[in-house]
């Protein structure tokens, strides 16, 4: 018999205890920024230099951080199931740490593209600067989804919930759509799992087990539920 398949939603509470802020927790990134000034078009047509600071400095962070025992924890389940980690984060932990099929739906950090186009997308490690421009001859902008932005991989996570056999939610405060709206495409009856340090609000969600503990000891635990 082939693997279960295991799907873990993960937003930025697993990241957390890598020394990367969460955006609404209280020391949380939105607490120090307002989303309209960075991470909307919007304010990319208004002032291209501040979001590029912004994104700069996540990337230093990113950078500077390494994966943790949950990032580790959820890579080492994939002796025992075909794991499939849909991640809200534009860090590269999960992939840093070893998991093999990682789904970014808000893009990644170290990835840029041209402001008009998707066809140009090229990897950055350092700062992007004004004045760096794609082979179109256009700025490159963060590969990053924005509010008021379409989130293209929604499309491609739908399936791989849908074909759970087993489905875990870890750090996400589960209120930004069409992210969040992905808990109920899993099987009604599927084991389901949320780990977060504050269990967030779901509704009809059948078959849950919360584990309210940072995700280092919660996926710990998850690992133990899974292959006792
Ligand atoms: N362990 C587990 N959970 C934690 C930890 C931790 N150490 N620290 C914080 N959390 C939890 C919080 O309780 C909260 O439920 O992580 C969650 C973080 O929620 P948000 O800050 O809202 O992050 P996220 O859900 O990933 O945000 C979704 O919003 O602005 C955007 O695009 C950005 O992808 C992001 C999206």
């Amino acid at each position: 018999m082939g693997k279960k398949k295991l799907v873990v939603l993960t937003g930025a509470g697993i990241s957390a205890e890598s020394g990367l802020k969460t955006f609404r927790d209280s020391d949380g990134l939105w607490e120090g920024y307002n989303i309209e000034d960075v991470a909307t078009p919007r304010a990319w047509r208004r002032d291209r230099q501040l979001v590029l600071d912004f994104y700069n400095m996540r990337r230093r962070n990113v950078a500077a951080a390494s994966p943790n025992a949950a990032h580790a924890g959820l890579a080492e389940l994939e002796k025992d199931f075909d794991v499939h980690i849909i991640t809200q984060n534009i860090d590269d932990l999960h992939e840093r740490a070893g998991s093999s099929k990682v789904l970014h739906l808000h893009g990644e950090i170290f990835k840029m593209r041209s402001e008009k186009s998707f066809d140009f997308v090229k990897e950055i490690r350092e700062d992007i600067r004004l004045g760096d421009c794609a082979e179109d001859g256009c700025q490159y902008r963060p590969h990053i989804v924005w509010f008021e932005e379409p989130v293209p991989m929604i499309e491609e996570a739908i399936p791989v919930v849908q074909s759970a056999d087993l489905f875990a939610v870890v750090g996400t405060s589960l209120v930004v759509y069409p992210a969040a709206g992905l808990v109920n495409y899993a099987p009604f009856e599927i084991p389901k799992f949320i780990i977060d340090k504050r269990i967030p609000y779901t509704s009809s969600v059948y078959n849950v087990t919360a584990i309210e503990k940072p995700a280092t000891e919660g996926v710990k635990e998850l690992i133990q539920l899974l292959t006792a």
